[in-house]
């Protein structure tokens, strides 16, 4: 008896309780409306994808640059972060002063070269960006470049679409990867989880870096240290570059650094800025200097077309692709909003850029 009761009691109950909770979110969202911010389209080419606008909704309203550009007065009071993912949008000093209640720019990536920093700083905006979990998918790609590169799989996938023919010309020969030597130059992170990789694939390992790693960590992935980057360029079947652009490392690889390596060498770049000669790259390329080059950025991005290095061969350019993975790119977005959530709070965001 007393059961039925209670499930009238329920039945009667359960509109009420809908309608109050349908108030209260009504209230709620009047009030407190979500923290605005800026980014670059959403979907549109160079922005951030569609697929992961409810990570970024969640939390706040964004104002794609696009209507911010059209509206600027309805907008500019209300923008309290600014999302940069790509070039498109530019955190520039015309549009921090449009911005007075402005108070991060967060940038979707680790190289914040493109950001004048001490500039930011300078309105009282802080800068953050996305390390650490670009990690996994940048060794990735490195591996992917070594790869690609030493058995020539874009010259055999052209091949199959243009031949019908199995017979390969003797120039279509790759090279081993087992048992060839890799020199990491810059044993940070990324560089690190390179050499563990390398090493499932029973390379030599040999590095260089500022600061030596502990002997462990050397025996933990079989890695060499190289006191001088000579040593390793000398040594090394694949030369990977993996160091931050600083100005220590600005053209750390030369025509000097190309012409020590050995002529079958193979150059693959997944590091940041300007840290490869690009001119004594293509002239090293074009003489034979070294055998081969996989880089996942060039300098500028995107090279113009007809631009020395696209007419080579032996030479795979990759659009900036390092992180560019379904699951590295949600973590990164979701990274920028943990970011932009803590400075909003007045916490201390998790990765701030400091110079
Ligand atoms: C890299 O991938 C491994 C395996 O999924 C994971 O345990 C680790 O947390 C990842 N590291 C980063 C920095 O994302
Ligand atoms: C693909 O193969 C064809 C036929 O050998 C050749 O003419 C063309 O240059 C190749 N394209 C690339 C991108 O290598
Ligand atoms: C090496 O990579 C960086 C970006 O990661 C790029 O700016 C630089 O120009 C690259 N160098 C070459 C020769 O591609």
């Amino acid at each position: 008896m007393s059961g039925s009761h209670k499930t009238l009691h329920l039945l009667f109950r359960v509109p009420l309780l809908l309608r109050r909770g349908i108030q209260q979110n009504a209230f709620t969202h009047r009030t407190m409306e979500k923290p605005y911010i800026l980014a670059t389209a959403l979907g549109a080419p160079g922005g951030i994808y569609q697929v992961f606008a409810p990570v970024i909704e969640k939390h706040f309203t964004i104002v794609p640059n696009e209507e911010f550009v059209q509206n600027r007065e309805l907008f500019a009071d209300k923008i309290r972060a600014v999302f940069v993912w790509g070039g498109a949008l530019k955190a520039d000093r015309s549009l921090l002063l449009l911005l007075p209640n402005l108070k991060v720019v967060v940038n979707g990536g680790v190289g914040v070269d493109h950001l004048d920093i001490p500039m930011i700083n300078s309105f009282g905006v802080k800068v953050c960006n996305t390390p650490h979990v670009v990690d996994n998918a940048t060794a990735d790609i490195g591996m992917a470049l070594l790869l690609a590169s030493a058995r020539k799989l874009l010259y055999g996938h052209n091949f199959s679409l243009t031949h019908e023919g199995q017979d390969l010309p003797e120039s279509s020969m790759g090279t081993d990867v087992s048992g060839a030597t890799l020199g990491i130059i810059g044993m940070g992170r990324i560089g690190y989880k390179v050499a563990k990789r390398a090493q499932g694939f029973e390379m030599k390992i040999l590095y260089h870096n500022r600061n030596r790693r502990k002997a462990e960590e050397e025996r933990a992935v079989g890695a060499r240290y190289c006191e001088t980057m000579d040593e390793l360029l000398r040594e090394s079947d694949f030369v990977m570059v993996v160091v931050n652009l600083s100005p220590q490392t600005h053209k750390l690889i030369g025509a000097k650094e190309l012409a020590m390596m050995k002529p079958t060498g193979t150059l693959i770049n997944i590091s940041r800025g300007l840290v490869v000669d690009q001119d004594a790259l293509v002239d090293a390329l074009q003489r034979g200097v070294i055998q081969a080059a996989a880089l996942d950025v060039t300098y500028p991005e995107p090279l113009p077309r007809g631009h020395p290095l696209l007419e080579l061969p032996n030479v795979i350019v990759l659009p900036h692709m390092g992180t560019h993975t379904v699951e590295t790119s949600q973590v990164m977005v979701e990274r920028m909003v943990t970011n932009a959530l803590a400075v909003l709070s007045g916490a201390q965001p998790p990765d701030e850029v400091k110079v």
